[in-house]
Parts: C-alpha cells; structure tokens; sequence
C-alpha cells in the first residue's frame, strides 16, 4: 500500500470537514482530507441544505407565478411545472458548489484523497478505496457527519419509503406524500411538494410541529403550514411503514393505515461514527453514537479530535463549520472560539423560521425573569410592498439587565434577519442597544428595531 505523510488529515468533507482542511492550510499545516463520495461537500452539499434550498426556491416561484403574481398585477397565464428542469437545475448548483470545494482544496493546497478512511493507530490512516494509501499525520480530525435515522417497523426501500435523499430527487409529483416527523426536514421537503401538487400528511409523535423551537413561533408555523395544506396529525407515533407494489402503506397508533405514493421518513438523523476505526485506538461512542470530545474537541486519544454531527450539539452545517475553524486553531494557537449560545437556528419553509437563545419555555423553566418585544410584518411598509404580512420578530430580554437572551422570527427573510441578533447577542448587546441602532427605511430589519423597542413598550408603529 501507498505511504503518505501530512500534518493534519481530515475524515470527511462535508462543511464541518473541509472548512477544518483549509483553515489547517491558511495556518501552514500539510493537509490530507479523506472523502469517499466522488463529490466534495458531505451531506449539506450534495443532498442536504443546498439540493433542499434550490427546490424550495424553485418550487415557491412556481407556487407564486399559479397564487400569488396577480396580487402584483402580473397575470400568468398557463403556468406549467417542468420537474425534470427543475431537478436539472438543483443538480447544476450542487455540482457548481461541490467543484468550487475541489478548486478551493486545490488553491490552499489540501490533498483530496478518495476513499474510506478509517483509523489504524493514533497518528494512522488507512484510506480504502480505488487508490489504497496509508497516511501518517500527527493530528487527525473526525468529521464524519451524520446519517438518516430510522425506526422500528419502518422499511426503507429507497424508492417507495426513503429519506430527505430520495426526496430530493422524485421522478414525478407523488399524489400523496406521508411524512414522519414533522421537524426541519419533514416541514421544508413536505412544503416542497404541497408546492408542487402533492397532497403532504404530516406524522408527528410529539404533540407539536419542531420540538425545541419557540413554542408561540412553531404554533404560527402550523396555522401557515396548514393553510398551504399540508395536513397534520400530532401525538402521533408511526409503527410501521413498507412498500406494497407501487404504493406505500403507513401505520399508526390509534389511526387506520395510511394508502400513500410515498413515504418521507425524517425522524432526525444519528451520528456516522461506525466502521472509522474507533475501536482500534479505544475511543467508546456515547448516547446515540456521539463521539465524547473535550473543550479542545479532543477524543480521548491525544492528537484524534472531532467536529460537527459526530459529536454532541445541533446537527448544523454552521455549527460543524465554527468548530472546524476552531479546533484546527486550537490545534496551532493554543486557542479558538465556537459561542454555542448563539447558533442560530433557521427553517427554511415559506414564511421561514429563525431562532437563536433562549426560548420563552425554557426561560420559564429556568425560572429567569425576561421582558418581551415583538412587532408583526403586517405594520412594516417593505413587508406589504412585498406582499409578506404574516409573521412577527419576538426579542427576549433579561428583565433585570435588559441583555438579549432569545430571539424567534417567523416571516419572510427570517433566516437573514437573524444574523443582527446573533451579531448582537455575541456582543452580549441589550434591547436597548438593537432599538437605538439606526435601520435602513423600508426593510424588514426594521421589525427587529420595532421589536426592540417593543420590550420596553415604545414600538413606534403599532
Ligand atoms: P428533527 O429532529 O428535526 O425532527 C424529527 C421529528 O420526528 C421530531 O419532531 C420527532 O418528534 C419526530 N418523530 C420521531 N419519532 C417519530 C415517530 N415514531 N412517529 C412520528 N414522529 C416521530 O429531524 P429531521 O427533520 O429528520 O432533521 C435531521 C437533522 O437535520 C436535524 O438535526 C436538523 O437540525 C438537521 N437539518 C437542518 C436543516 C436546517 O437547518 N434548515 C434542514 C434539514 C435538516
């Protein structure tokens, strides 16, 4: 077998991975970043956030041009779905992205290697594959993300019952989509498809719509989701799910079977730390699989660290890529910085969700005094122009000190909106501060502005 020898090497490339491997390189490390899939990217890349974020974007405009256009004086007439080019062009962001990754690696110098890698020894990595190689680097970082998880009863089959990969790449409009769970992918990939034509019943175990979100925000997240028609079953637990012929069938507790074209099973994912060589060096897996790392993202072998969905904490693409950029930091420098307090969170439905801190339930739970703004999209002049009404902007604030300790947005362009909270919760700024800073005339940042002002009463526009 081939002999290779680096500073760092990197186990996966998905955004946790390859931002590690290039920040190894700006900070003058050789670095090695092993990934089996032929394309560069991991998960979020390839069939994740981005293949997800084009067909939102995709299929809300067709859902505009049928719905919404004439609101705006635009008449279209005879508007018609072209799957196949919608697919297409999914397919040509992803591999316009997942290139720019490889061009990227070739700019700072990171060696790609093809292949699976797995751990033989502290400091050793075997990479199997067309082109076996065995690398030596005296600091290797997991970052193997995460997979679907399933359930008990459930048969996966790929095609009929599948997971948020299969649903990103269906052949036609299914008639009737079943979705099990409803969190972030079963609401943005069920949205998908009730865009395009199908009928979306939503299974849920739990007795409301995203678990862990701000409750009030989640409850305007059903109201809208089910105007648009996806239909909800909550306290639900799904027991069994399979293919029979062309069809699916899906069961549940306390409900008839369910007849459906397909089945979307989106229950969370788990982390993929299987078969990478961990038992080899005698690092034990925690609950659920997660790798035990320490301040420094440090196993419990000296020089193997981990990053992302491989350890604990949300499984976001962001958040791997803050602790990619830190641990190699701290690997160099001594030093690095992920402020897990403010890792937003964003779900990317029609309006969007968007959330960082603290949110009211578990403010109450911890029994912290807090003061509350919010201000609706309907009072801001930029929402209208736009025909964005729905929605609001909620600031929590601590109600001694008056710091920002949560924010919760659902409307149009949340996802955008919360970059000024989270800048300004990293700062450690108060209400105060957001409604004393200047917003631009007509945005819909001004609704945090108003919101802002709202914790202390004096909104000015409502
Ligand atoms: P999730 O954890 O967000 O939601 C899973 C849902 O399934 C939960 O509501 C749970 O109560 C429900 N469930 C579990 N067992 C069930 C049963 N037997 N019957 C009915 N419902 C059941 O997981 P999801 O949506 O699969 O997403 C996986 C991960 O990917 C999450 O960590 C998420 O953060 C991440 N992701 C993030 C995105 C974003 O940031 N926009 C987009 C897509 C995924």
């Amino acid at each position: 077998m081939k002999q290779a020898e680096h500073d760092l090497v990197v186990i996966g490339a998905g955004p946790g991975g390859y931002v590690a491997a290039i920040r190894g390189a700006q900070l003058g490390l050789n670095v090695a970043c092993i990934e089996k899939a032929s394309k560069l990217g991991g998960t979020c890349l390839r069939v994740g956030c981005i293949p997800s974020k084009a067909l939102l974007e995709a299929s809300e405009r067709y859902h505009s041009a049928r719905f919404e256009l004439q609101d705006f004086g635009v008449n279209c007439k005879n508007v018609e779905l072209d799957l196949p080019a919608m697919m297409k062009r999914k397919d040509d962001i992803v591999d316009g992205l997942t290139g720019g990754i490889a061009g990227l690696f070739k700019k700072n110098k990171v060696r790609h290697y093809v292949g699976h890698g797995s751990i033989k020894a502290p400091g050793l990595v075997e990479v199997i594959g067309d082109d076996p190689v065995t690398i030596t680097a005296k600091h290797i970082i997991i970052a193997t993300g995460s997979v679907s998880a399933g359930l008990p009863g459930i048969e996966i089959d790929r095609d009929i019952v599948g997971t948020s990969t299969e649903a990103l790449a269906y052949p036609s409009v299914p008639e009737h989509l079943v979705v099990i769970g409803a969190g972030v992918i079963g609401l943005e990939l069920g949205s998908v498809w009730a865009r395009l034509g199908s009928r979306v019943t939503v299974l849920e175990y739990m007795n409301r719509i995203l678990p862990g979100m701000d409750d009030e925000i989640a409850k305007a997240a059903q109201k809208s989701l089910k105007k648009q028609g996806l239909e909800f079953h909550l306290g639900k637990k799904v027991t069994g799910a399979r293919a029979k012929g062309k069809k699916g069938i899906v069961e549940v507790e306390g409900m008839d079977p369910i007849e459906c074209d397909r089945v979307l099973v989106c229950v969370g994912r788990l982390p993929n730390t299987g078969k990478i060589g961990l038992e080899n060096v005698g690092i034990e897996l925690g609950k659920r699989g997660v790798i035990p790392v320490d301040a420094h993202f440090q196993t419990s072998v000296p020089g193997i660290y981990a990053i992302g969905d491989a350890i604990p904490g949300p499984m976001l693409a962001h958040k791997a890529e803050e602790e990619g950029v830190a641990c190699v930091e701290m690997i160099v420098n001594g030093y690095g910085h992920v402020d897990y307090n403010t890792i937003p969170g964003v779900v990317y439905t029609e309006p969007e969700i968007a959330s960082v801190g603290k949110t009211e339930e578990e403010l109450k739970e911890a029994g912290i005094a807090y003061n509350k703004g919010t201000f609706p999209y309907m009072a801001n002049g930029r929402a209208r122009a736009l025909n964005a009404k729905e929605g609001m902007v909620k600031i929590l604030a601590d109600a001694t000190t008056d710091r920002v300790l949560g924010v919760h947005i659902i409307g149009a362009r949340a996802g955008d909106l919360i970059a000024e909270c989270v800048a300004a919760m990293a700062f450690g700024a108060s209400s105060e501060d957001i409604a004393r800073t200047c917003h631009a005339h007509p945005t819909l940042a001004e609704i945090v502005k108003e919101a802002a002002l709202a914790v202390d009463k004096r909104q000015i526009h409502m």
